[in-house]
């Protein structure tokens, strides 16, 4: 499992907290939209330290579209194709016109589920080997595996989230190269679990606390790791061999995002 060719971000400058469709989104919260853009640009700092500018894509924002900085939720992106999906929810469903106009123009092949299905792309979908992990139940329909399938001629592993607080299978699933996985069991029901405890690898159990904290939510470059701040996880990981960077991410967390939902990977071969 190599690290994705690219990444495709959006500044969160149009930003806030205007709605409430997860659990984790309070409206009558305080929320600073400076504060939000400083966190996103202390991580992009870093993207472009790491992974050098160039894969270091970045999408102007849109006023209106407020949380289109979680760039990835309208599709999934594998070696030049762009299958491109719906939002459950009418308040983020004007984005994907906008995301599939730019990724057009940036050259990948789209594709779109078919009218009434909803999917919510990158959210839902992980790359683990050369498999796709597919999340569905919450937000996406579970149809959306053929597409997946016929799209990028992959296999697809099919997991139901079960809870509101980890309703996207990024929230709770983290692959960490072939050979090791992490996850949060309570987002799953006892069949996805004893799917994943066969899977053929080592698997490290997410505490609540973490999974709380969006720890599953993270990106991975080579061994290197982009994760939010004051998870246990990584010291674990630490000794294992990765270089974790950690971020305070306190104002995407208000929304239900973290680190992985502002990324849209671009995997490649
Ligand atoms: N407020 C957004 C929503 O509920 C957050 C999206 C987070 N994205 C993700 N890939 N988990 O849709």
């Amino acid at each position: 499992m190599g690290h994705p060719r690219e990444v495709y971000v959006c500044p969160p400058e149009h930003v806030a907290l205007e709605y409430s469709i997860n659990p984790w989104m309070d409206t009558s919260a305080p929320f600073s939209r400076e504060l939000a853009l400083s966190q996103w640009q202390t991580l992009i700092e870093s993207y472009q330290d790491v992974m050098g500018s160039e894969q270091v894509k970045i999408c102007t924002p849109r006023e209106g579209l407020t949380e289109v900085c979680f760039f990835g939720d309208s599709v999934f992106l594998c070696e030049d194709k762009a299958l491109f999906g719906e939002f459950r929810h009418p308040e983020r469903a004007p984005e994907r016109a906008y995301v599939q106009e730019f990724l057009e123009g940036e050259g990948f092949a789209s594709r779109n589920v078919p009218p009434g299905v909803f999917f919510e792309g990158a959210g839902e979908t992980v790359m683990w080997r050369d498999k796709i992990l597919f999340g569905f139940g919450k937000r996406s329909d579970e149809v959306v595996r053929h597409f997946l399938r016929q799209t990028f001629g992959k296999d697809t592993i099919d997991l139901e989230l079960e809870t509101d607080d980890f309703y996207h299978l990024d929230t709770a699933f983290l692959p960490l190269g072939d050979d090791l996985i992490a996850y949060y069991p309570g987002a799953f029901g006892p069949i996805d679990n004893a799917t994943i405890e066969s899977f053929d690898c080592e698997k490290i159990v997410v505490s609540e606390e973490d999974a709380k904290a969006f720890a599953c939510n993270a990106i991975l470059w080579d061994k290197v790791l982009f994760g939010s701040r004051g998870v246990a996880l990584w010291d674990d990981l630490r000794r294992r061999g990765f270089e974790v960077r950690e971020f305070e991410i306190s104002e995407f967390l208000k929304l239900g995002g973290g680190i992985k939902c502002l990324t849209l990977q671009h995997y490649g071969v």
